[in-house]
């Protein structure tokens, strides 16, 4: 038999080293979290700092911190100098809670236990087809969030901290001209209503959310100085949503549905809506085989953390709509990973 060609032998160590670095991506993300959860980017704004230092304002365990920054460094977030200081770089900034873009609370939630446990059961996710949340939490997201108030607070952090993105791409990709009034169903904390409203003065809106979380919508909402045009209102979608509107927006909620939850909530914005009106569902579209699409692994967030919820295709949203007796116009895509799936009565 004749030797393996070296090139091909490299080439086989390209792809075990490369698939290593993805099985060892968990530790590097535990860390990246600790250092999130503790603020180590804002003490670092105004200058470097010691593990010391640092360790004394968290009160934590000096040298264990030293040794999560040395790691984090040695893969470019946060830089060490030579007297074991620690300082922003590029990768580390965005670690910040006080700029524009920040991604600490994204980073927190997915180490946080809420989300960590369940993933820690993907295999029951797989074995029995029931959501590994439920089978850690014995309830389901939703209402476990609803009971666990700082649970509730983290959650709607890392909302807010992937959601901007997102919520400028939405209003700045549709053009909302025929539209004077909008329901945000789902609406979370407010984003995007503000980010909708803001760009299209003409427009007045309702945000329907559940309770628990429309108290906070309306402080955000106050606060965006659009309490005059906007009212926010506590619903269960699957069962009614507000009615009369030209237009029902849902950004990220279907994809936390199963699909008989999702044509309910279709089918109650599609009776709602004046005629003429449409729905615009906001999310990520599954694209083709082989074809990388950070769609593909939130979709297995949502078969951990959801009783059904799924990523689709644009055919699979095509057929939720037909199921509500809608008909999908056009997908409009946004200049970030979501699109906007628009549909009218059909
Ligand atoms: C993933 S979050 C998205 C929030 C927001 N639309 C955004 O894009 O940031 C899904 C939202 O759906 C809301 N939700 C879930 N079930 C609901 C229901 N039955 N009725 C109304 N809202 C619901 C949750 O409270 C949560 O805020």
């Amino acid at each position: 038999m004749s030797e393996p060609a070296a090139s091909n032998s490299s080439a086989e160590t390209n792809y075990r080293d490369a698939l290593l670095q993805i099985v060892n991506t968990p530790m590097l993300s535990q860390c990246v979290y600790v250092a999130a959860k503790l603020g180590i980017a804002d003490l670092l704004k105004d200058g470097p700092k010691n593990s010391d230092e640092l360790a004394a304002a968290t009160q934590v365990h000096t040298r264990s911190l030293y040794r999560i920054l040395r790691a984090l460094a040695g893969f470019g977030i946060f830089a060490e100098d030579e007297g074991q200081r620690f300082a922003l770089n590029a990768m580390a900034e965005p670690l910040r809670s006080d700029l524009p873009g920040s991604v600490r609370g994204w980073t927190i939630v997915r180490s946080e236990d809420f989300v960590w446990q369940p993933w820690g059961q993907i295999l029951h996710a797989l074995q029995t087809g029931e959501s590994a949340f439920l089978h850690v939490y014995g309830q389901d997201s939703w209402d476990y969030i609803a009971e666990h108030p700082e649970v509730s607070a983290i959650f709607d952090d890392a909302m807010r901290s992937v959601s901007a993105l997102k919520f400028k791409a939405v209003a700045e990709a549709y053009d909302f001209s025929g539209v004077d009034t909008i329901v945000d169903v789902g609406g979370g904390n407010g984003g995007l209503m503000t980010a909708i409203l803001t760009s299209n003065p003409h427009m007045t809106g309702i945000l329907a959310e559940l309770p628990h979380v429309v108290e906070g919508a309306r402080k955000n909402i106050d606060a965006a100085g659009l309490s005059d045009r906007c009212s926010c209102v506590g619903i269960d979608m699957l069962e009614a949503v507000p009615e009369g509107a030209d237009a029902y927006v849902m950004a990220n909620v279907i994809q936390g549905c199963d699909d008989d939850h999702a044509v309910r909530t279709l089918g109650n914005c599609r009776r709602a809506m004046k005629e003429g009106g449409r729905v615009l569902v906001v999310e990520m579209l599954i694209p083709g085989p082989n074809k990388p699409h950070l769609s593909k692994l939130i979709d297995i967030e949502m078969l951990i953390m959801t009783d059904g919820g799924r990523e689709r295709t644009r055919q699979e949203y095509e057929a939720l709509y037909e199921g509500a007796e809608l008909r999908v116009t056009r997908v409009v895509p946004t200049d970030s990973p979501w699109s906007i799936v628009e549909g009218v009565a059909s």
